[in-house]
């Protein structure tokens, strides 16, 4: 996602902010900016597209200085066009954002009382504007002018800020969005991720919510908003840059597992209010949805496990009919488009070449399509936008080719879809959204509970890794889920693994067992447990070996079945995005335990952008 470098020492600014924003590249961006200060002046250089582009920019225009601010911005709101860039500046402000700032149109509209005119579509150049009028009372305290400034704002940021009449300060902020403080001789850093800086210095401070740092070229303060002095350890880190491009994680993998609360987050940030879905974010036409009569959900591997939990969440809540077909089939099977027919492509990558090529066949027998999308202005996306549009996950970038976070994120875009079309089509009253919204809020909290147990789930994967086979069953979500955990297993630890509905079982796939067949049975106390309960059972009695994903408080399975992986319990809809988290860890540790290439197995790439 966007990526924040700033620099203030005795050197010029403008290569190292260049070098720090080029360290931070993977992280995927579509924009990218940079400001200094000299002599009373702010140099700002912005450009869309690749950071070639802004270094194009400044070889013709340089940004001098010794202090300085820079951004690569992946677009949420507004285009990624060159006005949309950061860093955004009004008067002697200018100021980078990551976040999102949620009552930024009541601010927009409070600044637009007052005269202040706006050049970009997004709510971080408010923020300029907020605090250019606040430095106006406190003229020679620009900390505490950003500090009255921020009791104003609710939402997520980290900031890098400058301001010309101040130009020996760097400031930086932090709330609910990284940032740290690079730490060194003569000069300081901020980044909002270590590899940004870790060519300077492995010393930083670590910024906690709440938190400002001030800096200069000699010195750091740290205080929290209201201004009171904090003091706090830095910590050395001994990362080399590859491994702190994985944030200290093995993989990237295992460190997009672990980013999945935050991810989820930040598919949700912008998107609720309270008890209600503030539509103004969601990138959609929603006004054309509610002709809508039949919904066909496309999507390949994980993308279309999430479009089978995506059909049960719609016709549950909104009562739609519809289907779900892999990209591939649908393109090729001539498939009847009626009136007001809905194609909703799910892709974290936007780029494969089946759902994009299904996408434009519907397109083409004017059916209306939709995306559900990572990447952003993607091929999919660009197609869908033509249309009724696309809502994007925010996941940030997924690096490692088996896709963990961006199945969690689309699963919360698909709820969030359905739970629109119901409240559109009044099959969901007020007060049955505004619960489910609830619910939905707890849902990075009940995905950390389930990360608290990877060690016990390790050693699941340790008693299992020389499998090789394994089979997976589960009924209603669960049946979803055990698919999309046997397509882990199998394209990560290359074990031959397969998932089956648990009533299916004796219909053939039963013959298969035998007393060196793993089968993870997925029995959540819920009003399917019984029954599972009797499909394992019977695979046991055929000398099954059980691996259990049950609840937390299930005292019975647990000791009855000492290879458990444990989730909380959670309210019904979130099952599948709580219950996956276990077999993305376990097929994680199956993999790395058996040595092999976790992030990039063989034979696959990370977007399928051909046939
Ligand atoms: O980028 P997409 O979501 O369209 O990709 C679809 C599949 O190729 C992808 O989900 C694949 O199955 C993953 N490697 C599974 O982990």
């Amino acid at each position: 996602m966007c990526g924040i470098v700033g620099y203030i020492g005795n050197r010029p600014a403008e290569s190292l902010l260049l070098d720090g924003l080029k360290r931070l590249e993977y992280r995927g961006y579509d924009s990218a900016g940079i400001a200094t200060l000299h002599e009373g002046q702010t140099y700002l250089r912005r450009a869309p597209g690749r950071l070639d582009n802004l270094k194009k920019r400044l070889q013709n225009n340089p940004a001098l200085g010794n202090v300085g601010i820079s951004h690569t911005r992946w677009a949420s709101h507004g285009s990624p066009s060159e006005q949309n860039a950061h860093p955004h500046q009004f008067g002697n402000i200018a100021l980078v954002h990551n976040g999102i700032i949620e009552n930024h149109e009541e601010l927009k509209q409070e600044l637009q009382q007052l005269g202040h005119q706006f050049q970009s579509d997004t709510d971080s150049e408010i923020l300029a504007h907020l605090i250019a009028r606040y430095c106006e009372q406190t003229p020679d305290n620009f900390a505490k002018a950003i500090r009255q400034a921020l009791t104003r704002v609710e939402g997520a940021y980290a900031l890098a800020i400058l301001d010309t009449k101040h130009p020996d300060i760097l400031i930086g902020v932090k709330q609910a969005c990284p940032l740290v403080v690079g730490i060194a001789e003569g000069e300081n850093f901020l980044a909002s991720d270590f590899p940004a800086v870790l060519s300077h210095t492995r010393q930083f401070y670590i910024l906690d919510d709440g938190e400002m740092a001030i800096l200069t070229a000699s010195h750091i303060q740290i205080t929290d908003l209201e201004g009171k002095r904090k003091t706090k350890e830095p910590i050395t880190l001994n990362w080399s840059p590859a491994a702190a491009e994985k944030a200290g994680y093995k993989h990237f993998m295992l460190k997009e597992i672990f980013e999945q609360p935050q991810a989820v987050i930040d598919t949700l940030c912008g998107r609720l209010d309270h008890d209600k879905i503030e539509q103004a974010f969601l990138g959609i036409q929603i006004e054309h949805l509610s002709n809508i009569e039949r919904i066909t959900l496309i999507g390949c591997g994980t993308s279309y496990h999430a479009a089978l939990v995506g059909k049960r969440y719609i016709e549950a809540l909104a009562k739609i009919p519809v289907e779900v077909d892999f990209a591939s089939e649908f393109r090729y099977r001539n498939p009847l488009i009626q009136n007001n027919h809905l194609v909703l492509g799910v892709s974290q990558s936007g780029e494969t070449a089946d759902t994009l090529a299904a996408l434009k066949l519907a397109q083409s027998q004017n059916a209306y399509t939709m995306a559900v999308c990572n990447v952003l202005d993607s091929a999919i996306p660009r197609l869908c936008n033509q249309s009724i549009g696309t809502f994007y996950t925010h996941a940030g970038p997924e690096i490692s080719v088996a896709s963990t976070k961006a199945f969690t994120t689309q699963l919360v875009s698909l709820y969030l879809i359905a739970l629109l079309l119901g409240k559109q089509r009044g099959t969901l009253n007020s007060k049955d959204l505004q619960r489910r919204l609830e619910n939905l809020y707890s849902l990075p909290m009940l995905l950390e509970k389930v990360l608290e147990h990877e060690a016990s789930i390790q050693q699941v994967a340790k008693n299992w890794l020389k499998s090789e086979h394994m089979l997976f069953m589960g009924r209603g979500f669960l049946d979803i889920v055990a698919r999309e955990g046997a397509l882990k297993t199998k394209e990560i630890s290359y074990i031959h693994a397969e998932a089956y509905a648990a009533g299916e079982m004796k219909h053939g796939p039963i013959a298969l067992i035998d007393d060196k067949m793993p089968v993870v049975v997925l029995a959540i106390k819920d009003y399917l447990y019984e029954k599972t309960l009797s499909n394992l059972e019977e695979v046991k009695s055929r000398g099954a070996q059980i691996i259990v994903l049950c609840n937390e408080d299930d005292q019975k399975l647990r000791s009855l079945y000492p290879d458990a992986l444990l989730i909380p319990s959670c309210p019904p809809d979130l099952l599948p995005a709580v219950a996956i988290l276990p077999l993305q860890i376990l097929a994680y540790h199956l993999a790395n335990l058996r040595g092999l290439d976790v992030d990039q197995p063989r034979n696959l790439a990370k977007s399928v952008t051909i046939e």
